[in-house]
């Protein structure tokens, strides 16, 4: 993922040229499909996003189902949909998948086409477009549906190319480029799990307090996990808790000391590409129960 990190800053011109390029785009869709990590469902939606999509209909994908924890993931398919939302979990590596998109989007706006035929209008394809923040797997989803290796994304805030709109069924048609949005990182809990994510470039944040917030929070939630990877036991009352695991960790993956110390550093370096890469397991970084929308 790391040519995907996000180095880049939203600059207010930004977030206004991608909301008006945003804007327009959806007056000539007929369906929004919003991607999130579902790593992290809650934090890597754009905080405007109700705002931008207004009434169009709008499909919840969380992508990325495959490195998340499936019991969460169920939670937050169903926190969605009782917000009043269609959502749904895919993994974008299995080509099935897409069309079980597709499927979706041809239910939610099956009565609208059914209207518009009942009312004379020629048979059309539906209309869709994908928006999401940076990594959440757009132009994965696109090149996918249009069957081609790369594309420019346009994943630099402000940056487009001309805009195609491009027919991936007989009745469906999608936008070629997505609309790439802002996550809203001026929220903490945001900000660490998006760099955990490895949307962004980690050291956003203290890297230091970033590891210890992921391992009090695995030690919590995925002690197992720790177990399996590392042959570590973290006991959360023990003062020193958090040098005993830096140092257990570069014991068992024999990292080198540095002038007789730990190399913390290093021990960070391997635990947050674990952490990305998902060699350490199917983690979700956030429940339902710890957001308030
Ligand atoms: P973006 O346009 O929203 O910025 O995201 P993009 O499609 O570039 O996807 C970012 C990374 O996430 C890519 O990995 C992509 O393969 C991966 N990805 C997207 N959806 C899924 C999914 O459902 N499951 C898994 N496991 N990975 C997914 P990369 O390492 O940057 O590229 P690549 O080497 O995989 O091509």
């Amino acid at each position: 993922m790391a040519n995907q990190k996000m180095n880049i800053h939203w600059f207010p011109g930004h977030m206004a040229k991608a909301r008006r390029e945003i804007s327009e785009k959806i007056k000539v869709i007929d369906i929004v499909i919003e991607l999130v990590d579902a790593r992290a469902p809650y934090s890597s939606k754009n905080p405007m996003i109700n705002e931008l999509v207004r009434h169009k209909p709008r499909l919840i994908v969380l992508t990325k189902q495959d490195m998340a924890d499936d019991r969460y993931t169920k939670q937050w398919v169903q926190y969605y949909e009782e917000q009043g939302y269609q959502a749904m979990s895919v993994n974008l590596k299995n080509f099935n998948e897409y069309q079980k998109v597709i499927e979706k989007c041809r239910c939610v706006l099956k009565e609208k086409m059914e209207k518009e035929l009942a009312r004379g209008l020629k048979p059309r394809a539906i209309r869709a477009m994908v928006l999401g923040i940076p990594n959440v797997g757009k132009s994965t989803f696109i090149n996918k549906l249009a069957n081609r290796k790369a594309t420019v994304t346009g994943n630099k805030p402000g940056v487009t190319k001309a805009q195609q709109i491009i027919r991936v069924a007989k009745d469906f048609e999608l936008f070629d480029t997505p609309g790439v949005l802002w996550p809203k990182l001026d929220d903490e809990h945001v900000a660490k799990n998006i760099a955990l994510l490895g949307s962004i470039k980690q050291n956003i944040l203290p890297l230091d307090d970033l590891f210890i917030e992921a391992m009090k929070y695995l030690s919590m939630h995925y002690p197992q996990l720790l177990k399996e990877r590392y042959q570590l036991e973290i006991d959360l009352d023990d003062e020193d808790w958090i040098i005993k695991t830096f140092d257990h960790i570069a014991k068992v993956r024999k990292i080198k000391p540095l002038r007789g110390e730990t190399d913390y550093d290093r021990v960070m370096e391997l635990f947050f590409s674990e952490i990305n890469d998902g060699s350490i397991g199917r983690i979700t970084w956030e429940t339902p129960l710890c957001v308030k929308d």
